[in-house]
């Protein structure tokens, strides 16, 4: 499979070169912020098409799309030639190629310690969380608006698409782009969903409570999300194809102008883009601008380095990790020996034993194929007789069961030793390599060998929370001084809502579910989104730094002897939503702040101003390190081979008591020195803000992938505790900045090919 994939893309490789030029290819051309006052964005962004392309009706027919709510652009089919035109266009940022990029309960939340009714609820009904998604299945009992009043005053946006009601739960709902430009009639036009990742997510945030919800009767419970009686928004912009990131900007564009307060966005893009190449770095640039918070997925390309995407400082990047409850499926082998597989496995065989056949055993030579591929149970290559009536021990994990649907009976797995599960259309489990010799060894050991698999359990997981394996690490490709991810949450096996259009498992599944179980960063997301929610309802003043900082500086430690790769696989640690309420101390930061930071990252002024739309200008256009930037991590990337040097400035603003000292603790390897000044903070009033500096010195180091610590701030009613982890890693001589426009950037890492498939999980 892997070969066919590679020969794909050559030949893609050779039709791109062939079609160089001439052809009109999908642009955005942004243009920063929107001019004041009253603004045509259409009538603009076809005059400037008319004068680069010539002529009215190709600038007519060339437009896509015009954003001017929220921000200034438009989407456009265009020649090479003429992106270089408008690339040096006064007034234009940056000319992005349009990408398709991907997608990236309930038990989660009572894990978390995050029980109703047990917290003063702050009222989470005038708190809108916009979603861009798959869409959503307005018809689920998680999205019922019973007892809910009419939607925020506020609120601006609207409900469009046919066959499309919105209610007081779900108040707003448009759709971009879709079938129009493309031809799969699974999708639907309008805002349904109909992959099923859109009600999965906005049901994790914020789904109602659902009594006796379960997938086939596992993980039965009360299903709801984190802040169920928050108002949902619902932007689809991810069709059966992928999502376009011309759509994805006007969903933004929208959202914003809507009136939403939250937006969640569990999608990425595999590639290291500089933040202004980058749909969702400038989406939520300018919803950071109008104070709402974007929280986004750090993606599935784990457990590699500097796979983290969606990594601009002003979002919140999130991780994902195990909660205390896994679903296993056991194999029990007619010699007696049992193993403990990996599955969410609803079919129950009572027990009853099969014929146990290895892929290998399998072949079907006259399609060609030989027992060394047929192991690995590839459709074509399977003798369909040799398997009727039984259980097929395959080598590796399969995406198509086809070959088994008619007449096999169930099949194992083997592969790594997995820490999540999926479900399957038939029983199935995956067990570990390990144990998949000793299948094979038994196999081969006996004439008529036999098997059976259990029905699926939950057992209970004392290693929770640790991060799952395909979730994506840090640090971060294009700003090595930022901490990414900066959060992890709950991502493995999350059962929530689903769309009965969606297969529950692989395609071909032709069952119907409410409720399904997945798992991906995409799960983890809304995990936050929830929680940012919550802190905005408590304190619908505070600035999306300052409910990112309360969340961060909250976290639950996460225990590092199970992560090799520490920070850069779970940030400040797990998410602690009732904890995040009452921070004591934020590290705020203002639009301002995020600008004297894209300075240092060698921005300048004419670009930054265009963006802004303000009088910003960068002080000095000398490139330098992120370390003043007032985040709540601190990082020093050391050139590999250079001393420990680092000096950070950061300022807190006191939102616990009015009247409070905060006392520093300094938590760092031995051969580090860690200086905090002033070490002791006080306060007389509620909002005052402080300054201190973090210095770090140390001998030299090389390749270190990691080393760290943190600096926590206690007051003396120990009522607060604010803390921020201390990472120092070696990077490559020259690689403290970024320029911006670095056409010639290295990939983050090799066979970029491999990407988030909808169901949030990477498999090969
Ligand atoms: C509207 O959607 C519902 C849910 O899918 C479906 O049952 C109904 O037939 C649809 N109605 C129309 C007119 O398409
Ligand atoms: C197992 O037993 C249940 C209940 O008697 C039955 O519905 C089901 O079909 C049986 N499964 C198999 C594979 O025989
Ligand atoms: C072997 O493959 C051929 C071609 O794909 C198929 O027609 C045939 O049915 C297969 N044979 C068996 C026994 O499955
Ligand atoms: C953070 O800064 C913003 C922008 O200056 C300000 O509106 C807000 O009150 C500050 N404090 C908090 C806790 O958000
Ligand atoms: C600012 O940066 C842009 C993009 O790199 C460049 O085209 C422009 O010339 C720069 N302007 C100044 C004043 O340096
Ligand atoms: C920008 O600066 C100019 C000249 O200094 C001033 O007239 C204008 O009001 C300023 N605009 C804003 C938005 O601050
Ligand atoms: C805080 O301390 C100041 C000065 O010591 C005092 O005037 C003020 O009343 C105190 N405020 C509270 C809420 O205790």
């Amino acid at each position: 499979m892997a070969k066919a994939g590679l020969l794909f893309l050559l030949f893609l490789g050779a039709f791109i070169l062939q079609c160089q030029g001439n052809e009109r290819k999908p642009y955005i051309v942004y243009m920063g912020d929107k001019p004041e006052g009253d603004f045509s964005a259409s009538a603009v962004h076809h005059s400037i098409l008319e004068t680069v392309l010539g002529s009215a009706s190709l600038a007519k027919k060339s437009r896509i799309r015009s954003y001017g709510r929220s921000f200034n652009g438009f989407a456009a089919k265009l020649t090479d030639e003429e992106v270089e035109k408008f690339r040096e266009m006064e007034g234009v940022v940056s000319v992005i190629p349009n990408r398709v990029i991907k997608l990236h309960t309930t038990r989660s939340w009572d894990f978390m310690g995050f029980s109703r009714g047990k917290l003063g609820a702050p009222i989470e009904g005038d708190v809108i969380i916009g979603f861009l998604d798959t869409g959503i299945w307005p018809e689920s009992e998680s999205f019922n608006d019973e007892g809910m009043s009419s939607p925020p005053t506020k609120w601006k946006g609207k409900c469009t698409g046919a066959n499309f009601t919105c209610n007081n739960k779900i108040i707003g709902a448009r759709y971009y782009g879709g079938p129009s430009s493309l031809d799969d009639e699974s999708d639907i036009k309008s805002p349904r969903d109909s992959e099923g990742h859109g009600s999965h997510t906005a049901s994790t945030a914020a789904g109602r409570e659902v009594k006796e919800a379960s997938y086939f009767g596992l993980a039965e419970g009360v299903a709801r999300g984190g802040v169920p009686n928050a108002r949902i928004a619902v932007y689809k912009v991810c069709w059966s194809f992928g999502c376009s990131t011309l759509d994805i900007l006007a969903a933004f564009d929208d959202a914003i102008a809507d009136g939403v307060d939250i937006i969640s966005i569990s999608v990425g893009d595999d590639w290291p883009n500089p933040y202004w190449d980058d749909v969702i770095a400038i989406g939520s640039f300018h919803a950071m601008g109008y104070g709402i918070l974007t929280s986004a997925s750090a993606g599935n390309d784990g457990p590699f380095p500097h796979t983290v995407s969606n990594y601009a400082p002003w979002t919140l990047t999130v991780a994902a990790s195990t909660i205390d409850r896994k679903f296993v499926s056991q194999v029990v082998l007619g010699n007696g020996q049992v193993f403990s597989g990996m599955s969410i496995n609803n079919f129950d065989l009572n027990g009853t034993s099969y014929p146990l056949v290895w892929g290998g055993d399998a072949t079907n030579y006259s399609a060609g194929s030989t027992p060394d591929i047929s192991r690995y149970c590839y459709s074509n290559e399977m003798n369909l007789k040799k398997i009727a009536g039984a259980i097929v021990y395959c080598e590796g994990l399969l995406d198509d069961f086809s070959f088994l649907t008619p007449n096999g009976v169930g099949t194992i797995m083997s592969d790594y030793d997995a820490d999540y599960a999926f479900n399957y259309p038939l029983p199935a489990t995956q067990i570990s390599n390990e144990d998949g010799q000793k299948v094979w060894d038994y196999i081969k050991s006996t004439k008529n060998p036999i098997a059976t698999i259990l029905v699926g359990e939950t057992w209970n997981d004392a290693m929770a929370p640790t991060v799952v394996s395909f979730s994506s690490r840090g640090p971060n490709p294009v700003t090595p001084d930022v901490l990414k991810p900066d959060i992890t949450a709950p991502g493995v096996d999350i059962l929530a809502a689903w769309s009965p259009l969606a297969p529950p498992s692989f395609f071909g599944d032709t069952r119907k579910v409410k409720f399904n179980i997945i798992s991906g960063t995409s799960m983890s997301c809304p995990h936050a989104t929830a929680a940012a929610a919550y802190v905005k309802a408590a304190h619908p003043k505070w600035s999306p730094a300052a409910i990112k900082s309360a969340i961060m500086t909250t976290a639950i430690v996460m225990d590092p002897r199970k992560h090799p790769d520490l920070e850069f696989g779970y940030g400040s640690g797990h998410i602690n939503p009732a904890q995040a309420l009452s921070p004591g101390l934020v590290y705020n930061a203002t639009e301002v702040d995020y600008i004297n930071f894209l300075c240092k990252q060698g921005y300048n002024t004419t670009t930054l101003r265009t963006i802004t739309g303000t009088n910003s200008s960068c002080s000095s256009t000398v490139p330098g390190r992120a370390w003043d930037l007032n985040y709540p991590t601190f990082v020093a990337a050391m050139e590999d081979g250079r001393a420990i040097k680092a000096i950070f400035t950061r300022r807190v603003t006191n939102v616990g008591a009015p009247n409070s000292t905060y006392t520093v603790t300094k938590y760092m390897p031995n051969s580090i020195s860690i200086t905090v000044e002033p070490s002791v903070l006080t306060f007389s009033k509620f909002g005052e803000e402080k300054t201190f500096t973090v210095k770090l010195d140390g001998p030299s180091i090389e390749q270190e992938p990691i080393m760290s610590g943190a600096i926590v701030w206690t007051d003396e009613a120990n009522n607060y505790i604010v803390r921020s982890p201390v990472v120092v890693y070696t990077i490559l001589p020259g690689a403290t900045y970024v320029p911006p426009y670095a056409s010639q950037m290295t990939p983050k890492y090799e066979g970029s090919t491999k990407h988030h498939n909808h169901r949030g999980l990477r498999r090969n």
